[in-house]
């Protein structure tokens, strides 16, 4: 990089770009011509603030570049003005009212940077850049004269393609009942949201830069939200609730056949659903101190059956084989058509089904996850009523659904509950004593330490029903068939005869809660759907390990990985490489929200994912039989964790 006379060079970090400019060149124009990320609403009005940068002062020996912060003009009246408004830290400056007289080195902070990295896995080294669908453009329009009469319309559209080179945009009709008041209002200017480079979607008097999105995780049991900025990828808040679907049926089959028995239903459960995204996007904005209307994007993840429900789709067909989604492709819609409460211009992103039993939510997981990006064989599994299970690597994905059946979210149990406040979620017995010890939600103390007197007790979640399994199997009270012992009556009263068969209680109560035999046939039946699912992928894939395995949802995130793996519900894997991943069908709807080519990404991969069916693969019903017994021959450890602790005291 050599500079002739009149020209000034600069270098602008972290990008490295670097080029030679007139002398009196702003950074911001700088910036641009060299396609550096540096942001701006206003259009280099000093109004905005997106443009700090920072001159890095110094010899750059390795640029040939000696920076220095007087190597550009003096502060400006704009600057001085932002500064005394809205802050300006010393070392900052505004690039587009910065002009360069010399060399110079210049650092773009994160937060000026447009595309700057919004969501970190560290674990995973995942980075996902913002790229916001939605932008904010502030513009100066022309006003109208005699001479030339031209549109509101056309002048905005010109202002645009001058101010930001944006030509062809389409324009909502809401938009131009707007436009007139708010042009005048402005006194000629205004603030645009454009949504895809392609369509103004709204438009506001004067200077404006906010811009709201909310990603949506729709479960059968509960619907989260998070309220973000599209212009800074911050989350703002977030809120859950109960799905109000939940009285039309407690699972999701259940809510099928109440549509199949109850004609036309489904426009019951959808205006349900719908009022309760309505419910929460009232609650986030109120949360965060802003209006319903300030939001102008939505994503939505969703099983198969929710995704339908939610978009007024019949989801009948969902009930049986073939199990035929209406549409597998990911949607892009009017938040008006789903009755949301947002603003009039405002977006919903869908993200794209796989397959009739494993929907957008797994879409969002793989988003989140990203297993195409690795060399690594991941399992990720999502357990709901139904497991839905992707096993793969960048090579090949592979993706299928188990049918678990409710028992791991506590139904079909004796004393079974959805993991709520009050439920066990952790057990350990004493293979001595066989006496248990427990611990509920949102309680710290074991049901053994002090603190725990008081603390209400109602019934076991669906972490808790593995744990106690695997700990009875552990304690010697259950075979690894998985029969419960009458024989230790003698030793200890907590085992009951019950009928011909015999029950563990885990607390004396009230309520009085225990184990039975069938409870226990469940879990083994749960547990081996599961295992026959996560088999079957493997078989197909032609491995016989994973290298990572990640358990996603309410439930993988109580769930103990040791105790899962003893009961041989996932494939034997180095414990170290076995974490849960909270709500990650969330986390991809939140990365479909602040990134346009995140949603690229899903819909390519989504593409490419190979669909298994279990229920016609004869070698399904293999790996399940085989997998019924504790441990398993599908794949469980062979060492339960109290074995394990006691052969790591024993070495
Ligand atoms: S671009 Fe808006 S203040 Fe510089």
């Amino acid at each position: 990089m050599s500079a002739t006379a009149g020209e000034v060079r600069v270098a602008f970090m972290p990008s490295g770009k670097r080029g030679s400019f007139a002398a009196g060149t702003s950074v911001l124009d700088a910036a641009r011509a060299l396609a550096v990320d540096l942001d701006s609403i206003c259009g280099g009005r000093g109004i905005c603030g997106r443009c700090q940068i920072v001159v890095s002062e110094g010899s750059h020996t390795k640029l040939g570049i000696t920076s220095r912060a007087g190597h550009l003009i003096p502060l400006t009246a704009p600057e001085e003005l932002y500064r005394s408004r809205r802050g300006l830290a010393p070392d900052r400056r505004l690039g587009c009212h910065a002009r360069m007289v010399g060399d110079l080195v210049i650092d773009v902070p994160p937060e000026s940077q447009l595309h700057r990295q919004v969501i970190r896995k560290d674990a995973e080294e995942r980075e996902i850049e913002l790229d916001p669908v939605v932008r904010l453009h502030h513009v100066q329009v022309e006003q109208p004269a005699l001479a030339s009469p031209t549109s509101d319309l056309a002048r905005l559209l010109d202002a645009l393609g001058r101010e930001w080179g944006l030509t062809g945009l389409a324009c909502d009709l809401h938009v131009l009942r707007d436009l007139q008041g708010a042009l005048r209002e402005g006194d000629w200017m205004v603030t645009v949201a454009v949504h895809d480079g392609t369509t103004i979607t709204a438009v506001w008097p004067g200077f404006r830069d906010l811009a709201l999105g909310i990603a949506f995780d729709v479960g059968s049991t509960t619907v989260a939200g998070h309220l973000c900025d599209l212009v800074t990828g911050e989350v703002l808040a977030s809120a859950g609730a109960m799905n109000p679907q939940i009285r039309f049926g407690e699972d999701l089959m259940s809510r099928v056949a109440y549509v199949m028995m109850h004609r036309g239903s489904e426009a019951q459960l959808t205006r349900v659903v719908r009022e309760c995204l309505s419910a929460l996007t009232r609650e986030l904005a109120e949360t965060a101190g802003f209006e319903p209307a300030d939001v102008l994007e939505i994503t939505i993840v969703g099983n198969p059956i929710m995704h339908h429900l939610v978009l007024g789709l019949d989801p009948t067909e969902l009930g049986g084989a073939p199990f035929a989604l209406a549409t597998n492709a990911s949607l892009r819609l009017r938040a008006a058509e789903l009755d949301l409460p947002v603003h009039a211009g405002a977006r919903v992103y869908v993200l794209p089904c796989i397959a009739g039993h494993v929907g957008a939510d797994t879409a969002g997981v793989i988003l989140s996850e990203a297993p195409q990006a690795s060399d690594a064989v991941s399992l990720l599994v999502d357990v709901g009523t139904n497991a839905e299970i992707v096993l793969g690597n960048r090579d090949r994905l592979l993706a299928a659904s188990s049918p678990t059946g409710p028992a791991f979210e506590g139904a079909q149990i004796s004393c079974g509950q959805r993991a709520a406040p009050g439920a066990i979620e952790r057990v350990r017995i004493d293979p001595e004593t066989l006496e248990p010890r427990f611990r509920v939600i949102e309680t710290r103390a074991w049901s053994n330490e002090p603190g725990f007197e008081g603390t209400q007790v109602s019934g076991v979640c669906g972490s808790g029903i593995i744990e106690v399994v695997a700990e009875m199997v552990a304690a010697g009270i259950c075979s690894r068939e998985g029969v419960i012992d009458g024989s230790l009556a003698a030793r200890s009263a907590r085992i009951e005869p019950e009928g011909r068969t015999f029950s563990y209680v885990l607390a004396e109560g009230p309520p009085r809660l225990a184990i039975t035999q069938n409870d226990v046939r469940q879990v083994q039946l749960a547990k081996a759907a599961l295992a026959a699912g996560c088999r079957l992928l493997m078989d197909h894939l032609g491995v016989d390990h994973v290298d990572r395995i990640r358990l996603a949802g309410a439930f993988g995130a109580h769930i103990d990985p040791a105790h899962a793996m003893a009961l041989g519900m996932i494939p034997r894997a180095d414990l170290a490489s076995v974490g849960s991943v909270g709500n990650a069908a969330g986390t991809g709807a939140r990365i479909a929200l602040l990134s346009r080519a995140a949603r690229a990404e899903v819909e390519e991969v989504v593409r490419r994912v190979e669909k298994i069916e279990t229920a016609i693969e004869p070698r399904f019903q293999e790996h399940f039989v085989a997998a019924i017994g504790i441990p398993s021959s599908a794949g469980g450890d062979s060492a339960t964790p109290r074995r394990r602790r006691r052969e790591r005291r024993m070495a």
